[in-house]
């Protein structure tokens, strides 16, 4: 079955998601293991770091064993090891990382740190096995909100990002102030669904004119307000409380997307300097919205513009897309040695 291909083992461990991948020739993905800490933490309401890095340290051995099993693989067919090296959580990170240094030593196989921006575009490269730069990318996920312009494999431009909360932040705190729980972006987006998009008009925030910068810490006080309100007005109980809560969902989430979308669409023509059909690829979790999914659909297809997004499977963390990030930072002769460290940020 691996008739010789080259191997990349990925490991991603950023967040809450222990992940292991055996990719063949960078873009398929022979396994992807994927040990969701999500049950653990909701719990907490939210990511607690420590207990992360500590769900990390128990399950990366099996995830791994797990991956290489499921690929029929073992460690002495792997050609190259790529691990997240951050933006993300330092002690979570570390675990991936002395996990991959130590297979590296033992292997004497490349070791490639991959930053995990990359990685969510690189989900795009499996999933379109035809797509290749140059393209405007549009990263949404928990940790960021961010248009990227990627002329290469391995060359990335910032574009904008967001000023404050990421999209998926504000997702996770807006569903935690209606009492829907955590994570936040898949019970919205579910919330939403019975509900009206146009009920509440919260603020459209496009900053200044020309601007491909975000801001969506407003927003939130903008739903306790209205919260507030309602509830002063006696509306926030029984089936008003329900239907309420439906409304104040699709509106925030109409209101975050709209600018998601206005932004994204004008910098995929903008930064199309190929002049040919432009490119919008999408990645991170909250490109996992269905609501998203519909609006960007439609926006590029009255434009005229080519759309790539991936499976909800790889929008959300997993290391099948690290794998593919690490396999063309490879062919780039990017490599890293066992001095490899752990960023809690990191720029592209
Ligand atoms: O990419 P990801 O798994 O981790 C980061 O790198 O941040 O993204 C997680 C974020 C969370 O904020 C989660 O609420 C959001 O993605 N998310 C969604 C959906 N599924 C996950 N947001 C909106 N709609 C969804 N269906
Ligand atoms: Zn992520």
């Amino acid at each position: 079955m691996l008739d010789g291909k080259h191997l990349t083992l990925a490991i991603e461990t950023s967040c809450d998601e222990t992940s292991a991948a055996l990719m063949a020739e960078g873009r398929q993905v022979l396994s992807n293991v994927i040990s969701s800490q999500i049950d653990i933490h909701k719990a907490f309401g939210g990511v607690v770091p420590e207990i992360a890095s500590r769900h990390h340290l128990t399950n990366i051995n099996h995830v791994i064993k797990t991956a290489l099993d499921e690929a029929g693989a073992s460690i002495k067919d792997v050609d190259l090891i790529g691990v997240t090296k951050g933006p993300g959580l330092v002690g979570a990170l570390l675990v991936g990382i002395a996990t991959a240094k130590a297979f590296a030593l033992s292997t004497g196989k490349p070791l490639v740190g991959v930053h995990h921006i990359k990685g969510h575009l690189s989900a795009n490269y499996i999933a379109h096995p035809d797509l290749e730069p140059p393209f405007t990318a549009l990263v949404v996920s928990g940790g960021h909100t961010e248009l990227i312009r990627v002329s290469g494999y391995d060359s990335l431009e910032y574009i904008g990002g967001t000023r404050d909360d990421a999209a998926g932040e504000a997702y996770d705190k807006v569903a935690r102030v209606l009492g829907l729980g955590y994570p936040g972006g898949p019970l919205i987006d579910a919330a939403a669904k019975k509900g009206d998009p146009h009920a509440i008009g919260f603020k459209r925030v496009y900053l200044e004119k020309d601007s491909y910068d975000f801001s969506f810490s407003g927003i939130k006080t903008g739903v306790l307000n209205h919260i507030n309100t309602e509830k002063q007005a006696g509306r926030w109980q029984g089936s008003d409380q329900s239907k309420n809560i439906a409304d104040i969902a699709a509106s925030f989430q109409q209101a975050v997307l709209e600018v998601i979308v206005a932004k994204s669409v004008k910098a995929a023509e903008e930064y199309n300097d190929n002049k040919e059909t432009p490119k919008l690829v999408v990645a991170g979790g909250v490109a996992a919205n269905s609501r998203l999914r519909i609006m960007l659909d439609d926006a590029c297809g009255r434009r005229g513009i080519e759309l790539y997004i991936p499976p909800p499977v790889l929008c959300t963390d997993n290391a099948a897309m690290i794998g593919c990030a690490a396999y063309y930072s490879a062919k780039a002769g990017k490599t890293d040695g066992l001095s490899l460290d752990a960023y809690a940020d990191l720029s592209l």
